[in-house]
């Protein structure tokens, strides 16, 4: 029985949603276990392009979708994205989406608060999503939050909020500019979501434990990427939540013995959404042609993904913090037609030789990336479908990346679409 846990292993983005959708197949029960709808994962079927924010990628393949205690959840947006799903053909239902009572709703004053910090710290704004993500997660550990369980009790929740909005509408006006929030309002609004959500609420330790008890395979979603991790990404340019693997027991309900495999989700270059440290990246041409041909616009917000080289750095450190038992290969496809490619081996820092991510923005601004060159290939890859019928320069640069992470590579994706990836070795099989 395998139980894996996908995690993006650089900035997020790196397809971690085609992933997970492809290996629902084999699992029964797919659980997300942190982040909420910062993330943005995008799965293409038959040429149909589903993009997903809160509701597990293992809707598609109509598996046991399970929402971890560990995110924080904008009702409103759920039930969008519910309606949203159900309106392309793909049924949501309280049997085959469960949220966990134990989850944190998104309010409203967090995602005024969110945008409107940003908005006041002008240039040394993080880029955040605006999405309530991190207010959210600052309710939880200040334990004034407000979780599922409160949300379908009319009269908890009706008494949380008017606390609440007292002293939010305080910052709000006061330091923030902002017009208050009325809290019959918010009350209102929510008894609707909380009508529509409250079949889907349960403990999701327990439906996660009856379902291993019954022999079933569980896909944990990861959502953010490696660098994104409160503790160990580029602080203070990161999310609010812990990304790597770690957090899926915690974010879940279940305990480390569980986990037998950690696939990590590598971009066969390197984006990044937002503001915030990259070493790699591209300001030129290549730059450019990377982000057009690899269609880098952020799936949640539509921004523009900044774009450069593979960092062998930054990934190296994905394996460790992950423990990482194998990887995924996204958008080699993306790379084709470039005359040669970088990989960026270790970085120099004042003469120094730094193989190990530091966690000073400082000492990073001074790190220079020191590249290796290898050969691009210019055929188009996109139909391949076994390893050996790929360009000798292609496996060349994959057979680099594995001898640089000392970790095997497992998937390789050379499309969007759910049939456009070579397995070579599946979990779950
Ligand atoms: P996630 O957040 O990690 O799930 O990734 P996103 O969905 O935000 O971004 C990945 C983008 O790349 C999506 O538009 C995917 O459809 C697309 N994609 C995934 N794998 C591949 C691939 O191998 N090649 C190409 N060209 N696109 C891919
Ligand atoms: P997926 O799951 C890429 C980034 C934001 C910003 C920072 C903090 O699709 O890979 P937040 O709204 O979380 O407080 O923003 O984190 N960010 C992501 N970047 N992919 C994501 O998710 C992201 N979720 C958050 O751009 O830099
Ligand atoms: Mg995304």
């Amino acid at each position: 029985m395998a139980n894996t846990v996908i995690i993006g292993t650089q900035w997020g983005d790196e397809g971690k949603g085609k992933i997970v959708d492809l290996l629902a197949e084999y699992a029964d029960v797919v659980v997300r276990f942190q982040g909420g709808n910062n993330a943005g994962h995008t799965m293409v079927v038959d040429g149909e392009q589903f993009i997903s924010h809160l509701v597990p990628s293992g809707i598609l393949q109509q598996k046991t979708c399970l929402i971890g205690n560990g995110l924080v959840v904008d009702p409103a947006v759920l039930v969008e994205e519910i309606d949203y799903l159900t309106g392309k053909g793909v049924p949501v239902t309280p049997e085959n989406l469960r949220v966990s009572d134990r989850a944190q709703v998104i309010m409203p004053w967090h995602q005024k608060m969110d945008v409107a910090r940003e908005k006041k710290i002008g240039d040394k704004k993080i880029g955040t999503t605006g999405r309530g993500i991190g207010p959210t997660y600052e309710d939880k550990a200040a334990r004034t939050g407000i979780r599922f369980v409160d949300l379908i009790d009319p009269d908890v929740f009706g008494e949380l909020v008017r606390t609440m909005v007292a002293e939010k509408n305080f910052i709000l006006q006061h330091y923030l500019s902002e017009a208050p929030l009325n809290a019959d309002a918010i009350i209102a609004e929510y008894k609707g979501y909380a009508d529509r959500l409250a079949p889907h609420v349960t403990n999701v330790s327990v439906v996660m434990d009856e379902a291993r008890r019954r022999g079933e395979q569980i896909l944990f979603e990861g959502a953010q990427g490696t660098h994104l991790d409160i503790d160990h990404g580029t602080y203070p340019f990161v999310t609010s939540s812990n990304t790597v693997s770690g957090n899926a027991c915690a974010g879940a309900g279940i305990g480390p013995g569980a986990l037998t495999d950690v696939m990590g989700i590598v971009k066969a270059y390197t984006t990044r959404v937002g503001q915030g440290p990259f070493p790699t990246e591209l300001f030129d041409e290549t730059g450019d042609a990377i982000q057009q041909k690899g269609a880098e616009f952020g799936a949640t917000t539509g921004r523009r993904r900044r774009c450069g080289w593979l960092d062998a750095v930054l990934v190296r450190n994905a394996v460790r913090l992950n423990g990482l038992t194998g990887l995924v290969i996204t958008k080699l496809d993306v790379l084709g037609g470039l005359d040669e490619l970088k990989i960026c081996t270790h970085y120099r820092c004042k003469g120094e030789e730094v193989r190990h991510f530091p966690a000073s923005l400082k000492v990073l601004a001074d790190c220079e990336p020191v590249y290796e060159t290898l050969p691009g290939w210019s055929e188009d890859v996109s139909g391949v479908l076994k390893k050996e019928d790929l360009p000798r320069n292609a496996l060349d640069y994959l057979s680099r990346i594995e001898d640089l992470l000392e970790t095997p590579i497992q998937i390789i994706s050379v499309g969007p679409g759910r049939e456009q990836t070579i397995v070579l070795r599946n979990p779950f099989v």
